[in-house]
């Protein structure tokens, strides 16, 4: 299936990331990544393990400094501000502020273990956004409808699946309204018959609009839900481009490698 372009071409990015590197200590994890990703777009990222596919994530978030280069989201540069002239360091709570558009769904669920399910998903929506506690759970009912979970919005995560928190921690991760949704290996941590209903809701949410970038080993979930596969090898993005392209006829040897593993 060919994925529909949803975005106009005039319209700006969404994300803007430029010659983006981050090294530890001397371990060079990204060494000049450059991406666009347009308003509604769903971007999967392919890579081998290590090549620093977590890492471009948890800068995007500022859960990562960067060394050299700059990301944007919706025009504003993470982690910094223009003062006049010149950029300057945001603090803390200005770093608060710009994350709380950002959602960002892990491999491992991490929901507040003492919190029901409703609470997990009003949390940050009263605790850090000041929502009125009847409009946050309304709309915390209505993302636990979205992900098929109404059922259980009393239930702890310990009495839930593994598939069933992560559903709960895409709600959760919905509640404060993100611009920008980044999944990490969402369904990695999952057994094999919990997959299919996690990638299904993400499904759902691929088709509603919403922008995600989406670090994943399903590459029939990139075939069908992305509008573009980046293919990320040693710290760059080796190539990208449609599904249809990128999947099925790969241009290098890399991306030919790493694919040939996931067919048998
Ligand atoms: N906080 C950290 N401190 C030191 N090294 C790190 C840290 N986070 C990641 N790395 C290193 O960065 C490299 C890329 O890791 P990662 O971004 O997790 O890759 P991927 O998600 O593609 O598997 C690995 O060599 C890893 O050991
Ligand atoms: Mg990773």
């Amino acid at each position: 299936m060919m994925a529909t372009p949803k975005t106009r071409n005039d319209a700006a990015p969404l994300l803007r990331a430029r010659d983006v590197h981050k090294a530890f200590g001397p371990n060079e994890v990204l060494k000049g990544i450059d991406l666009d990703v347009m308003p509604g777009e769903v971007v999967a990222v392919l890579g081998p393990s290590g090549s620093g596919k977590s890492t471009f994530l948890r800068c995007i978030n500022r859960l990562e400094t960067i060394d050299r280069g700059f990301i944007e989201v919706d025009g504003a540069q993470i982690g910094y501000k223009l003062q006049g002239d010149r950029l300057t360091e945001l603090t803390h709570a200005e770093i608060a502020r710009q994350r709380r558009h950002i959602g960002m769904v892990f491999q491992q669920f991490n929901l507040y273990p003492h919190m029901t399910v409703l609470q997990n998903v009003t949390e940050a929506p009263i605790g850090v956004h000041g929502r009125p506690r009847a409009q946050a759970v309304a709309e915390a009912r209505a993302l636990l409808e979205r992900v098929g979970m109404s059922h259980k919005e009393s239930a702890y995560p310990r009495q839930l699946s593994g598939g069933q928190q992560q559903r709960v921690a895409i709600a959760r991760a919905l509640a404060i309204q993100p611009r920008l949704m980044l999944f990490d290996e969402p369904t990695s941590a999952l057994d094999p018959e919990l997959v299919g209903e996690v990638l299904a809701t993400m499904r759902d949410l691929a088709g509603q609009g919403l922008t995600m970038i989406v670090v994943t080993h399903e590459i029939g979930f990139a075939q069908e839900a992305a509008d573009r596969v980046v293919f990320m090898d040693g710290g760059v993005v080796v190539e990208q481009g449609p599904p249809g392209e990128v999947l099925v006829n790969p241009q290098h040897l890399r991306t030919r490698a790493f694919l040939g593993r996931f067919i048998n």
